[in-house]
Parts: C-alpha cells; structure tokens; sequence
C-alpha cells in the first residue's frame, strides 16, 4: 500500500479571530487548536508530517514538544495553496498520498480520516475532499456539481454568486491526494480571486480540467468538520467538545450534577461512582479515583486524587497529590508539589504548599502549611502558620507523628519538630525540639479586676 504523508496547515494569522496569539494557539479542550488535528493525524501512523507554520512560527512550533514533524515555514502568507506548495521540497522523495488538514479543524475524527484515504485508494483518485451539508454554510466554500452529481468545481464564499452561496455543500478543507498530481497541480494555480491568494481547492478545477478522478466523501456527522474562524465559533465547538467530554464520563459511571457548569479537559480521567458538583474544571493531566465526592466550586489543575476522596465546597489545586479517603475544603488551597497522605483532613481557609503531610494528619482551620514535611497523626491548630520565607529565601520545616501543634503558633523555619513533640498555644518556635517535648513560650498573664468599667467612666464624655 502506498504510504501516507501529512500537511497541516497552520501558518495563517487567524484575521477573524481579532487576537495577538497565532489562531491555531488558542486552547480548545485546554489543548491548542493545531494539536487537535495534528493527533488525529498522527494516529494513521504517518511516514512523513510537515506543518506549515508561518504567524507566530516560532511559539507555534514551540506548542509541540515531539520530534517527529516537519517545520516548515510560509512567508509570507499567499493563501492555502501557496502553503502546501511549501511542502514541494520536503515531499521530493515521497510518492504516496497526502492527506492534508487544516490546523482549524479540531474535531476531526481518525475515524473519518481513515474513510477519506480508503475512498482515495479504492477510486484511484487525484484528489478525494471530505465535504459536509450545512444548514447555515457561511464562511465554507461550496461545492459545485454538475447535474449528473459529479463536482465540477469549489467556490470560495467571497467569490461565489448569490445562487452558489445557496449551496449547502461545503469544503470541509481536508484532503487526500496524490503527491505528485498535487504539487503538480498547484504550481498551475493563479490568485485571480477576490482575495488574491492562491486557493487550495483550485487543484480540484486544474484536476477536472486534466480529466482526472476527484472523489469526495459526505462526513456524516458536520460538527467534526468545522472550523474555527472566530471567537464565536471557538465557543460553540469549546461547547461541543465539552458536551462529548461530559457524555463520555457519565457513560462510564461518573455523575455530573451540572453538566452545563462542568469543565472536564480532554486528558482527565475519572474512575467509577464518583460524584461531581456545579461549578468544577478539572483541568490539565488531573486524575481522579473511584468514590470520590467534589461538592462543587472546584478547580484542579494536573492533580492526583485516589479513591473515596471528599472535596468539600470550593476548593482549588494544583500539581499535587491526595491519597485515599484525605477530605479537603471548604474553601482550601493546594499549590503545586503537596501530597496529603491517606485520611489527612484539610479545612477552611488553609494553604498548603509543597507541603508533605503524613496519614491521618489534620490542619483543619486557618492555616499556611508552605515547605513542609509533617509525620502522621498529627494535630495542626487553628492559626498555625509555617514562616518559610525570610524575604530572600525559603526554608523547610519539619514535624514529626502524633505531634500537638497548638492553636497561633508560628514555627520560624528551618526549624524541625520530632516525634510526640506539644506546642502550647501562641508559641513562637524558632529552635528544634526533640523528641516529646513541650515547647512554649513563657508569658506572664495579667488579669486587672474591674477594669473595663474605670475605663469607660474614665473616657465617658469623649466619644465626638
Ligand atoms: C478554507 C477553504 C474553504 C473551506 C474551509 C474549511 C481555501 C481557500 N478555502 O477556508 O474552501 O471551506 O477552509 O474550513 O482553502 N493557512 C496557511 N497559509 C495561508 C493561509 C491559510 O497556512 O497562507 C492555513 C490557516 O492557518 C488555516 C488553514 O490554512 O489553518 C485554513 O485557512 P483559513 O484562512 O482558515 O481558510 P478558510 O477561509 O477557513
Ligand atoms: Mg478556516
């Protein structure tokens, strides 16, 4: 079987969508646009990809961390036949097929590209494009066939008369076809056209015109087709994608209270019975086990949750993880580098960073856990805050099991706490502390009898 080549095109600026970021570089999914189409591609297992980069090449190409395609830049930007004409060199020694997608066409499934490339091979083609029927086509170029139902040619919207705008077959703008028809064909292509570019889809006229088979394959399903041209358009497919993501999780045993206020990026997973409230974006490379229970108002960037987890009201995380049965919340904060160990509890109005806490372990209420390794079973008091920063540097503390940190108590790090060590209340601890002992801070406390009632006597009268 011949082999298959890919171009994505990815080098125009994105006028429509009125930004400074390249179009194929806003996030859809929390993945950019062009990483979409690239990954449907790649899963034909291609023997050559080449992405034509062109606006903002450099953090486009910077988008991708693989070494497996080909960088190859437009300038300037003649329009989408001129880009794949980019690819001549890169193609010299290639004599396959190439599919060629764009790098605002997201949704575009493996499966579709597959039955683009079959159609391809079985009619012996010059070209096959994937086409679709759109009840609103604006912004597609149609396509033109002649009344025995064959295409006879594509017209760009802008070029197209008022009847061939009524069309509702439009280019989906992918494409398979022979290499070397392909850039043969293209370097016969003129930019007489309304936006004076050289127009991909011309290869399809410089084929008929040849006598050459063009096919074209009907996607059934037109929302994978589509393009983002606009802002409007990256929310409706941002929508589309989310809707499928959420679908894809309640089929596999998670419930969505919300799905309407439920964010899941496309590289999450979510094991079985496990509930998720409004409000939540689970994003990144986050993973969560079975069993667990996210109230809601939650925002989890590349976390790690185990199974039967509580997350209470509101709460966000980032780049850490939480062990089996740990609840965090309401209202609590993990920064990246923290792992809460089995059954930890972490209350209201506590932040922790990178912060290892021990099994069993609870800080429960208004607390800064920062640079911090904390054994198992241990107290944490309401108010305890770890002092980690001097105003140039950061410092580590450490504090053993089963240890009693009373309420308002600052710990100066780098300071360490061993085993079964008690903090009095409002203690300041500067220095370690072995192993079972108390620390404290001695203060004398004074207590003057009816001395509210002379003070107000004595300020009566004052008061403006
Ligand atoms: C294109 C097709 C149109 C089709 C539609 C489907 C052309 C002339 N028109 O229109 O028939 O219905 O896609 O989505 O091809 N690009 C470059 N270099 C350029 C110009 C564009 O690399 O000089 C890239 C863009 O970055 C983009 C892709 O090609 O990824 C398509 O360009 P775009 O301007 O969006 O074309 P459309 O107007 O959508
Ligand atoms: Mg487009």
């Amino acid at each position: 079987m011949a082999e298959l080549g890919v171009i994505l095109l990815a080098a125009g600026q994105g006028t429509r969508m009125k930004s400074a970021l390249p179009k194929v570089l806003h996030p859809l999914g929390g993945k950019p646009l062009l990483l979409h189409a690239l990954g449907s591609a790649q899963r034909l297992c291609p023997a050559l990809v080449a992405v034509i980069i062109g606006h903002g090449a450099e953090a486009v190409r910077q988008a991708y961390s693989g070494n497996d395609v080909a960088w190859l830049v437009q300038e300037p930007q003649l329009g989408t036949g001129h880009a794949v004409l980019c690819a001549k060199d890169a193609f010299r020694d290639f004599h396959g097929d190439v599919l060629i997608l764009s790098g605002d066409v997201p949704l575009i499934r493996e499966s579709t590209l597959r039955a683009l490339v079959e159609r391809h091979r079985s009619k012996q083609a010059a070209v096959t494009l994937l086409t679709a029927l759109l009840a609103k086509p604006q912004g597609y170029g149609r396509i033109l066939r002649s009344d025995d139902g064959m295409i006879c040619g594509i017209v760009e919207e802008k070029d197209a008369t008022t009847a061939e705008q009524q069309i509702n077959e439009v280019n989906a703008g992918v494409y398979v076809a022979s290499t070397r028809f392909l850039f043969a064909a293209l370097s016969c292509v003129k930019n007489d056209n309304q936006q004076q570019e050289y127009y991909l889809p011309d290869v399809v006229a410089v084929g008929l015109a040849q006598g050459k088979a063009i096919e074209t394959l009907c996607v059934e399903d037109a929302r994978e087709m589509m393009g983002v041209n606009t802002r409007e358009e990256l929310a409706f497919m941002e929508k589309s994608l989310r809707e499928a993501i959420n679908r894809k999780w309640m089929l596999a045993g998670v419930t969505l209270k919300d799905p309407d206020t439920t964010y899941i990026d496309e590289s999450v997973t979510i094991g079985k019975d496990t509930v998720i409230g409004p409000n939540t974006q689970l994003r990144g490379k986050t993973v969560i086990g079975e069993r667990c229970q996210i109230d809601g108002s939650a925002f989890l960037t590349d976390m790690e949750i185990g199974d039967e987890v509580q997350l209470k009201f509101s709460v966000v995380m980032a780049g850490s993880r939480v062990d089996n049965g740990a609840i965090v919340g309401p209202f609590a904060q993990l920064r990246p580098g923290t792992h809460l160990g089995r059954n930890v509890h972490i209350g209201n109005f506590v932040e922790a960073k990178a912060a290892h806490i021990g099994e069993g372990t609870k800080a429960s209420h208004l607390t800064y856990l920062g640079d911090v390794t904390i054994g198992r079973d241990t107290n944490i008091g309401a108010g305890t805050i770890t002092c980690n920063y001097d105003g140039f540097q950061k410092y580590q503390s450490k504090i053993g099991d089963r240890v009693q940190v009373g309420s308002d108590t600052t710990l100066i790090a780098p300071v360490t706490l061993g085993d079964d060590v008690y903090v009095a209340t409002a203690s300041t601890v500067r220095h370690d502390v072995p192993d079972g002992a108390l620390v404290f801070n001695p203060r004398e406390e004074n207590v003057r009898a009816g001395w509210t009632e002379q003070k107000r006597r004595q300020m009566k009268g004052r008061k403006k």
